[in-house]
């Protein structure tokens, strides 16, 4: 997280004093460099310089306009899993053509309104999806563009919350399942068949998961062909894992060689447009959570038990260590070797004990002091909560040496607005 300096002892978001940011929007604040999320984008666009490649950006990952606005002006698709994440497209002006629509659970209205919108392909996870955006595109006059998400039953080796290409993943169809159901596409009226694609996992940090899925997916697509469905594209998902604290994951640039590698000796592949559907490794070292220390609360006995720093971010603003017990960085915003350094476990003040955002941190702190959470640019927004009836926090991004609040702090008005109380007797 090059974007993150300290500058004699002050923590920076590029030529922003992190102090700046709190003071003036307060906290819990995520801060997000736009240098860094063009930096990740232009990686990879420049990895794939001179071939029919379409990046795709996975808006769960934050799916904050100001983000897609960024990427849409660089070229980038992008890969939506629900109405809300279309109208987030559709809102900063996005081509909906350069649009994917993954998930398992597409509703009729929401088949609807992408049809209506023109997104360029649906990614179909089940025959019974299959039949209803058939019935559905015909009742509306259309065909859809559809690309089959195949579960090739690879192990993409990461936390099994976040595998989704196993045979006992909910995800995709089954690979033994696959012909039958291109067939079954092609021969329905309301779909046009034009690609294939696979998504195996999150956080992948080994180049041999990749490669797995995409042997599997060319080969069937000689199978697939030879039953005269011609493909266009191969969308290879996204999961590419970034670094939270020792992972060393292959960079942008080797996993597009080895898979270009791969690809280029296949007749059917080097034919087709490549596409992907990263998230995490878009955004995810673009973002840190900026939170204040409340309270030090020391054991009973000095030197024995736990020392807890209770920061004013929670589980509710940053659930990935409560759900899969990940690991994120601490940096302290001021810097301070005068302190002693004492060994804390980062809470939040939502009443669980799971909500905890760090664990034995050395760490030089006291109360009223900032320190950001890093690697939190990608599932952390996006999966935040208002549980204990906590605003969400505010998003800031940085642009050298200014800052824009890209999403202001939730209010209490906006916390209680959609609720009404049983009229009175
Ligand atoms: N495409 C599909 C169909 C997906 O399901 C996902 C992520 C992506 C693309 C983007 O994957 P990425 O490049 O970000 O790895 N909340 C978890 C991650 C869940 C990922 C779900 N699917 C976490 O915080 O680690």
């Amino acid at each position: 997280m090059d974007w993150l300096e300290y500058q004699n002892g002050a923590l920076f978001a590029e030529k922003v004093a992190m102090q700046r940011i709190a003071a003036d929007v307060g906290t819990p604040t995520f801060v997000y460099s736009k240098a860094a999320i063009l930096g990740a984008f232009r990686e990879f666009r420049d990895a794939a310089a001179g071939r029919d490649v379409l990046i795709c950006y996975a808006l769960k990952a934050n799916p904050n306009l100001a983000i897609i606005d960024l990427l849409a002006r660089e070229g980038a698709g992008f890969d939506i899993v629900s109405l809300g994440e279309l109208r987030r497209v559709l809102a900063v002006g996005g081509d909906p053509s350069r649009v994917v629509f993954s998930g398992v659970g597409k509703s009729l209205a929401e088949m609807q309104a992408a049809l209506q919108a023109g997104v360029g392909c649906f990614n179909v996870e089940s025959i019974p999806e299959l039949h209803r955006l058939s019935d559905c595109a015909q009742a509306m006059g259309l065909r859809a563009r559809v690309s089959l998400r195949v579960n090739p039953d690879v192990d993409p080796k990461t936390h099994p919350y976040i595998s989704t290409g196993l045979k006992q993943n909910k995800f995709g169809i089954a690979h033994e399942q696959a012909l039958s159901a291109y067939e079954l596409a092609a021969s329905l009226p309301g779909l046009e068949v034009v690609g294939i694609d696979c998504h195996i996992g999150s956080q992948i940090t080994e180049l041999s998961p990749f490669l797995a899925a995409l042997d599997k997916l060319l080969e069937l697509t000689e199978a697939i062909e030879a039953r005269g469905v011609r493909l266009h594209h191969l969308d290879l998902g996204g999961g590419l894992g970034i670094t939270y604290q020792d992972e060393v994951p292959p960079s942008r640039q080797s996993l597009f060689e080895a898979l270009f590698q791969r690809i280029d000796r296949h007749p059917i592949g080097s034919r087709c447009r490549l596409m992907f559907e990263f998230g995490r490794s878009l955004v995810g070292n673009a973002g840190v959570l900026l939170s204040r220390v409340e309270y030090l609360k020391q054991p009973p006995v000095p030197g024995q038990g736990k020392a807890f720093a209770i920061i004013d971010a929670a589980m509710n603003d940053l659930m990935r260590p409560a759900l899969y017990e990940a690991w994120h960085g601490v940096s302290e915003v001021q810097l301070k070797p005068a302190l002693p350094s004492q060994c804390f476990d980062l809470v939040g003040p939502v009443c669980e004990s799971g909500d905890w955002l760090a664990r034995d941190r050395e760490l030089r702190l006291e109360p009223g002091d900032l320190v950001a959470l890093r690697s939190a640019g990608a599932y952390g927004m996006s999966m935040s909560s208002n549980y204990n009836s906590r605003p969400r926090a505010a998003e800031v991004m940085v642009d050298e040496d200014r800052y824009t609040v890209i999403r202001r702090r939730e209010s209490y008005e906006a916390l209680l607005a959609d609720e009404s109380v049983l009229p009175r007797a």
